[in-house]
């Protein structure tokens, strides 16, 4: 026989099961899945893109977008084509399909990434309209595909083009019909009758491993795919509602750019994750499953754009969100949200962090940059980061880096306690380690349960030396297609393939991290050390200060009570004689009247002595009892004194024994001394004290001139010929900072004082003030701490309540219509409708530190 005759070439044939491999089959997890179908929102230019869930007998979700949409025969060719070449030349799109907006890197390369919708629900339905075009729809049902005897061209999907989304029900049905010739239920040609039998080859197959399952349980009820295609599409109608949502989209680009355009792929009957986050029935919120499915979604699609470059640029708008409806729909329903672009730790958030790092690792491995270690800046920071064996350009390339942290511990911490509290707040709900590329963010990087970096298992290690954690760590590495061709995502899109260019990836952020810390903030790092020491000193100095400015003031509060108060009694006692001589007013000998106006000097004389000194901020019962009653008293002296004033003025008038020249002259001359003795007396005092103070201060110069010798002496008798000189210098050298920096700060505090005296600032009042306002602060603090606390409690309480009101109405709802003429039926539901307002009436109690922006849209 001639070897030659059996000698071809075939091609690949594909079964259709490919298809159910490479979506459902390949792709992580419903998260990875939703992100796949907004990366390509995004190619498509989109400004919004939402993933909405509608509660109904058979839930239903949909993606929706205001991209560029597609023609119906790039719906046919390119969505329904696997592996489509379109992006994979990386071309911008055309003009006209990026309407005006920033040019964005195109995400997609492989061409499946739709086949991920297979993931959410077993049936999609896509509605896409490009500008200048009619509106197309096709369905397909995934669960086709896992028929094992068919091949690719076995199965058809049904498609149609119409004019306006209000016939989108009626589209839904007749392609619904279509779809179902898939199974071939009553073959007439030959074609239909293989079918057929391959149908009922693959529920054969399919009953006999029901029939060999492994545990089985009594409740266990066979039906085969074929049966649910079948169902499903006999008993699912497309409700306009469900497009409600997406037409403020649509709107908002018709405004824009004259015509509707985007995408809507309808998830019909949600697979269980998304099922669970519509409606979770009876599952309690706290349920294990739930809490995971949530927190899943939240971790993977949070920050899906880079939220350090994107604040506020409308040519570069891409906004997403997450929110799941009730049965009454987008615009009459309950809305929960889940997701929203705007809850992401933004720059703004970034740039107040004590710990910064922000620069680039270049494609020889050096990184260059700006680290900013408890609020102290480093300029033009550079070392490398490659390890042996890299070649000279490493494989990964170069890219940017941008990392914030702060302490935990309070203590240690350069923030002030609020805002040491609001960002233990906020990395709880936004920490980690992330990467984007070209501005999206690569998948899984950043996910709580992931730790590519190897952060968490060095910590665990070593947590001093290995300085970063991921629980506090705000943190991005920036790559571009460009520069990092080599970091390829795996088909699953569960991380980097691991090539060399992602091991050097690794291998040069960890040292990057490690020697960041060794020099910088971690347990090793002198620059650590020493800023702990000076924050130590530096918030021990000001405490003390703060609590000795408060001490002294209330100490000269209690004596100036303590001594003034007998003295203010006497006083007033004898200004009420006066005053009681000076109302009868009947035969007062002139002599006699001297007399009184000399005494009535006196006492205004020493009146400003006596008056109430400055409040302390915080009194205790007693002492504001005394305060009040010595202010009365105070108060009387002033107005009596002023009264006996005024009835001598009268009587001097009365007694016209001086012309009113006299008199004016007479007065201004006893004021005139009695200011000069008040100035006096002041100046006296002050020249004592500043002779004090100076003595004190020249004292305290030699002192700490002293202490250098003190301190220094022992350390340079220890030393001798054999010692090591550069410890010996080094620590002579820790002693002079040490001390220089005691002395700055002594003395500056001081010639700050002195100067603010000198600019004329009222530091007693300054200070009395200051220390009021935080007292009141720290009050109103605790005031709110309760009403939050309250405001939580009403919060998870509002929440069941809600639920139970649901459920209620539903099951009242559901019940036949003869019972719902009955009297009772009605009664309950008023009865219900009631308690419900009762609930409305207390939301206000809802309160949240920061409230969310609801808008409303159309009839809303
Ligand atoms: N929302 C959308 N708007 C407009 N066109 C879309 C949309 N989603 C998909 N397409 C079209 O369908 C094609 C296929 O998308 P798919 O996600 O499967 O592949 P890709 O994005 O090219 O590559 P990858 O598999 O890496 O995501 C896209 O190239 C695009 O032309
Ligand atoms: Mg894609």
């Amino acid at each position: 026989m001639n070897p030659k005759s059996t000698r071809k070439s075939v091609s690949f044939k594909a079964q259709a099961r490919t298809i159910d491999h490479l979506g459902k089959g390949q792709i992580a997890d419903a998260p990875t899945a939703i992100s796949e179908l907004w990366k390509n929102s995004y190619d498509a230019y989109a400004r919004n893109v939402a993933l909405h869930l509608f509660d109904d007998e058979i839930k239903c979700g949909a993606i929706i977008d205001n991209g560029c949409g597609m023609t119906y025969e790039q719906l046919s060719n390119s969505w329904l084509t696997i592996g489509t070449a379109s992006k994979s030349k990386k071309n911008l799109l055309p003009k006209e399909d990026r309407f005006g907006l920033k040019d964005r890197h195109t995400q997609g390369e492989k061409g499946i990434g739709r086949l991920s919708t297979a993931f959410l629900a077993p049936v999609t339905l896509i509605v896409t309209k490009k500008v200048d075009t009619l509106y197309s729809a096709a369905m397909i049902d995934w669960r086709l595909f896992e028929n094992t005897y068919l091949s690719l061209h076995d199965i058809k999907v049904p498609m149609q083009q119409f004019d306006s989304l209000e016939e989108l029900p009626k589209v839904c049905s007749e392609l619904q019909q279509d779809m179902l010739d898939n199974l071939a239920l009553n073959p007439s040609t030959e074609d239909e009758k293989i079918l057929r039998r391959m149908w009922e080859h693959f529920s054969t197959d399919e009953n006999e491993a029901f029939e060999l399952r492994h545990n089985p349980q009594d409740d266990d009820v066979f039906v085969s795919t074929e049966e649910k295609v079948r169902q499903l599409s006999t008993s699912f109608s497309f409700k306009l509602n469900h497009i409600d949502s997406w037409l403020p989209l649509l709107d908002k680009v018709e405004k824009l750019d004259g015509e509707q355009h985007g995408t809507a792929l309808f998830l019909l009957d949600l697979n269980r994750d998304l099922d669970l986050l519509t409606n979770r029935g009876n599952m309690s919120r706290d349920a294990d499953e739930y809490k995971a499915i949530q927190s899943d979604l939240v971790d993977t699609l949070r920050a899906f754009v880079d939220p350090f470059n994107r604040e506020s640029d409308e040519t570069n708008e891409f906004h997403y969100e997450i929110a799941a409806f009730d049965m009454e729909g987008y615009l009459y329903g309950e809305q929960t949200e889940i997701l929203n672009y705007q809850d992401v730790f933004g720059y703004s958030d970034f740039e107040t962090l004590e710990h910064k790092v922000v620069g680039k690792v270049d494609e020889k491995g050096w990184f260059r940059g700006h680290v900013t270690a408890f609020g102290k800046e480093h300029f033009d920071v550079a070392f490398p980061c490659r390890s042996s064996g890299m070649d000279a350009l490493t494989k990964t390339g170069s890219f940017a880096v941008k990392l914030g942290t702060f302490e935990l511990e309070i203590g240690k911490s350069t923030h002030e306690p609020e805002h040491h509290s609001h960002l233990i707040a906020q990395a709880q709900k936004y920490s980690g380690f992330m990467i984007f590329r070209d501005g999206l963010r690569v998948l899984p990087y950043g996910r709580s349960d992931n730790d590519f970096f190897q952060i968490e298992e060095h910590r665990g290690k070593n947590a001093g030396r290995y300085y970063w954690a991921s629980r506090r760590l705000f943190g991005q590495i920036l790559l571009d297609q460009e520069s990092n061709q080599r970091l390829k995502d795996k088909a699953g899109r569960e991380g980097f393939v691991k090539n060399q260019a992602a091991r050097e990836l690794k291998s040069l952020v960890r040292t990057l991290l490690l020697k960041l810390a060794d020099t910088y903030f971690g347990g090793k790092s002198e620059e650590r050390k020493l800023m702990l020491d000076l924050l130590s000193k530096d918030k021990k100095r000001q405490t003390k200060a703060r609590n000795s400015s408060a001490r002294l003031s209330k100490k000269a509060f209690t004596g100036a009570m303590d001594t003034n108060l007998p003295k203010l009694n006497i006083h007033v006692e004898s200004v009420r004689r006066v005053h009681q001589e000076l109302e009868s007013g009947i035969g007062i000998s002139l002599h006699h009247l001297d007399e009184l106006i000399e005494g009535i000097n006196k006492l205004e004389a020493l009146r400003p002595e006596l008056k109430a000194p400055n409040k302390p901020a915080k009194m205790d019962g007693f002492l504001e009892e005394q305060y009040r009653s010595y202010r009365d008293l105070f108060g009387e002296l002033s107005e009596l004194l002023q009264t006996c004033r005024e009835r001598l003025n009268k009587l001097e008038s009365v007694n016209q024994q001086r012309s009113p020249m006299e008199s004016a002259q007479n007065k201004y001359d006893t004021i005139e001394s009695a200011i000069t003795k008040q100035v006096n007396t002041y100046a006296n005092a002050i020249d004592k004290t500043l002779e004090r103070l100076e003595s004190t201060w020249k004292k305290e110069a030699r002192i700490d001139k002293e202490a250098y010798e003190r301190q220094m002496l022992p350390m340079l008798d220890m030393v001798t010929n054999s010692s090591n000189t550069v410890e010996v210098l080094n620590s002579l050298d820790k002693v002079y900072r040490e001390l220089s920096d005691d002395i700055a700060t002594k003395y500056e505090g001081f010639l700050k004082a002195l100067g603010k005296l000198e600019q004329g600032v009222d530091l007693e009042s300054a200070f009395t003030l200051a220390e009021e306002d935080r007292v009141k602060a720290e009050q109103e603090i605790n005031q709110m701490r309760g009403l939050a606390q309250l405001g939580i409690s009403f919060e998870i309480l509002a929440h069941e309540l809600n639920a139970q009101d649901k459920a209620v109405t539903r099951s009242l709802n559901f019940m036949s219509s003869s019972a719902k003429q009955e009297p009772s039926f009605k009664n309950a539901m008023k009865a219900h409708k009631q308690f419900t307002e009762y609930l409305r009436f207390l939301s206000p109690l809802d309160f949240r530190v920061i409230k969310s922006v609801t808008t409303f849209q159309g009839k809303r």
